[in-house]
């Protein structure tokens, strides 16, 4: 339903001027009825700035320990169904050198927050993937530290840092973590992060349970102010062992349509086509990609612990070789009309 304050031209203005009223766009996130207009000025934008390009990061996920409870989460803390696995230095490296070799260029080390990893245990894994891979970006996304972690964690070499928000409703907050967490923190990591010089990478579930569509509003305006390179979004899925278990799964639709959103909004940035996407859809990625995402993220976890990393069930690529999910992928992305390259893939936070 059309109200006077709401201009006909929502996704015209959106391109134009990057922003929408809270109202606007509330309306927008509500209907399917500009899903391609949006879609189209996605694309355009997103290839003003990145062109075709698609870049990959190789994607290790190291532990499924996790000293945390989150009610949406597969390898919580209380899941004692979850068969439990760490990779060593060793392992790590050696995933990394796979990766080399299938041309990745960025390393993610994806766990829990596990304390067997302390900082300084953590310190010495990035020094060594720094000192065998120079020219390579070295991501970390292990959760909420200190300061002085995230820190030493930088010295040592990590230059990019993925941690979601995921709600920036405090009450919505409450609803998905227990009251060890808070988003408080949550935010203070981030900003402390930004501060300290890495490119950061934040987002959110779409569609888990008791989120509102205001609360999606929310999510934007925080990102509006954290002003993330990177932007990690995709649908929630659900987990049997959890509290969530009777939950459903995050709108397929409504993820796209906030893909493309993003894009508008934030023209420079790094937005994954994500796994838990590709997994609720069978070309998932791709359609991501359409909708103006520009990153994807292989698996380069050793094959026979991929099963068990299961933040949500079916997840998908949990039974194929690094080499395998690299060629898959290639051609995705190529039947979507885009090309992955395999540089380390910085933010272009300026148009070229
Ligand atoms: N469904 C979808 N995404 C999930 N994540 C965790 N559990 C689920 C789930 N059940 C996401 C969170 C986390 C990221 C690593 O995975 O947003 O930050
Ligand atoms: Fe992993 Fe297709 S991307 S098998």
């Amino acid at each position: 339903m059309k109200t006077s304050d709401i201009s006909d031209n929502m996704v015209k203005t959106l391109a134009d001027t990057g922003n929408l009223s809270d109202r606007e766009l509330i309306s927008l996130l509500l209907t399917n009825e500009y899903d391609d207009e949006l879609k189209a000025a996605a694309d355009r934008v997103r290839r003003e700035r990145y062109g075709d390009e698609v870049y990959i990061r190789g994607l290790i996920e190291f532990t499924n320990y996790c000293k945390n409870n989150c009610y949406y989460c597969g390898i919580r803390r209380d899941n004692k169904n979850a068969l439990r696995y760490r990779l060593e230095k060793e392992d790590i490296l050696e995933c990394c050198k796979e990766g080399y070799s299938l041309g990745f260029r960025t390393f993610v080390l994806q766990g829990g927050e596990d304390p067997y990893y302390t900082d300084a245990l953590m310190c010495e894994i990035v020094s060594s993937i720094r000192e065998n891979f120079p020219d390579c970006a070295i991501t970390l996304s292990i959760g909420e530290k200190t300061r002085k972690a995230y820190e030493d964690f930088y010295r040592a070499g990590a230059n990019r840092y993925l941690l979601r928000h995921e709600t920036a409703s405090p009450s919505h907050y409450a609803k998905l973590h227990p009251d060890s967490m808070s988003l408080e923190n949550r935010k203070r990591c981030l900003f402390d992060l930004k501060d300290i010089g890495y490119q950061v990478g934040s987002g959110f579930m779409v569609g888990s349970p008791f989120q509102t569509t205001e609360n999606l509003v929310e999510d934007i305006r925080f990102l509006q102010t954290l002003m993330p390179d990177m932007i990690g979004i995709g649908p929630y899925i659900n987990h049997k062992q959890t509290p969530f278990a009777s939950y459903e799964n995050g709108s397929f639709e409504l993820t796209l349509r906030l893909i493309s959103i993003l894009r508008l909004i934030f023209p420079y940035a790094l937005i994954p086509a994500t796994t838990a996407l590709g997994t609720i859809h069978p070309s998932g990625r791709e359609k991501g990609l359409e909708a103006g995402a520009n990153v994807v993220m292989p698996n380069l976890s050793p094959v026979k612990v991929r099963r068990l990393y299961e933040l949500y069930e079916n997840k998908i690529c949990t039974g194929e070789e690094a080499a395998q999910c690299r060629g898959c992928l290639e051609r995705r992305v190529a039947s979507a009309g885009y090309r992955i390259v395999t540089s380390v893939g910085n933010v272009k936070r300026q148009q070229v």
